[in-house]
């Protein structure tokens, strides 16, 4: 059989890694957050003290970098990094490095590779139904009201609802606007809107639909 693969999309502060990382509990297999490769390509570009516009750099840091991941843990070039991939300084960098193609094309790579080693598992991200996974057993789109995820956030790291709801439709600009793989809902894609409903509820749609899925394979 097939490895399962369910693929997590959706835009910042949607609950794809609450969602994600409870169902990945749930099924008992691998989370990877593919958003954290992202931040860790920051993460290690920023601290070489490089440019996140400067494309080449940036490309041959992605190549090189080494990541050690948890379903909550990221070790960047054997320096725990899982704080400071949250950092507001990191969410205003990402969307540069996560436009460039060689950057994009690696973690790809990775995260084929990862699926492979783990035998399946839950993937969250933003091109994962679309690009990494096109033949995912299942692609779930996660939407919610922009007040909702910008609470979200305030809730997760602090700051003002304003500014972060600001923040976050930038990035969302950003990454559905950018030429390589932005973030887009496919056809195939279940919706799944998380504004006003638990998590446990979610979580068990979700593993419906998978059953259904899986017996309709
Ligand atoms: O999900 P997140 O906020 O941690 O993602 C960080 C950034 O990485 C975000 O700007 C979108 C980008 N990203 C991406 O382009 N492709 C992915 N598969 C995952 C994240």
């Amino acid at each position: 059989m097939q490895p399962v693969v369910i693929a997590i999309d959706g835009p910042a502060g949607a609950g794809k890694s609450t969602i994600a990382k409870a169902l990945a509990r749930d099924l008992g297999i691998a989370y990877l957050d593919t958003g954290a490769m992202y931040r860790g390509v920051t993460f290690a570009v920023l601290r070489k003290g490089l440019s996140a516009t400067d494309v080449d750099a940036v490309g041959r840091v992605a190549q090189s970098v080494v990541f050690v991941q948890t379903a909550d843990t990221l070790e960047v070039d054997n320096v725990d990094a899982t704080a400071a991939i949250r950092t507001s300084e990191i969410d205003a960098a990402v969307s540069h490095i996560a436009a460039n193609s060689v950057v994009r094309d690696e973690m790809r790579l990775r995260q084929r590779q990862w699926i492979a080693d783990h035998n399946g598992g839950v993937v969250e991200g933003r091109d994962i139904g679309s690009v990494v996974f096109p033949d995912a057993t299942l692609k779930v789109y996660l939407v919610a009201t922009p007040l909702v995820r910008a609470e979200r956030r305030v809730a997760q790291h602090g700051g003002d609802v304003a500014e972060i709801a600001r923040a976050i439709a930038e990035r969302d600009e950003r990454d559905s606007t950018r030429a390589d793989s932005p973030l887009r809902q496919t056809p195939d894609a279940v919706v799944v809107d998380t504004s006003n409903r638990n998590v446990d509820q979610i979580v068990t749609d979700i593993r419906t639909l998978l059953t259904l899925r899986l017996k309709s394979s």
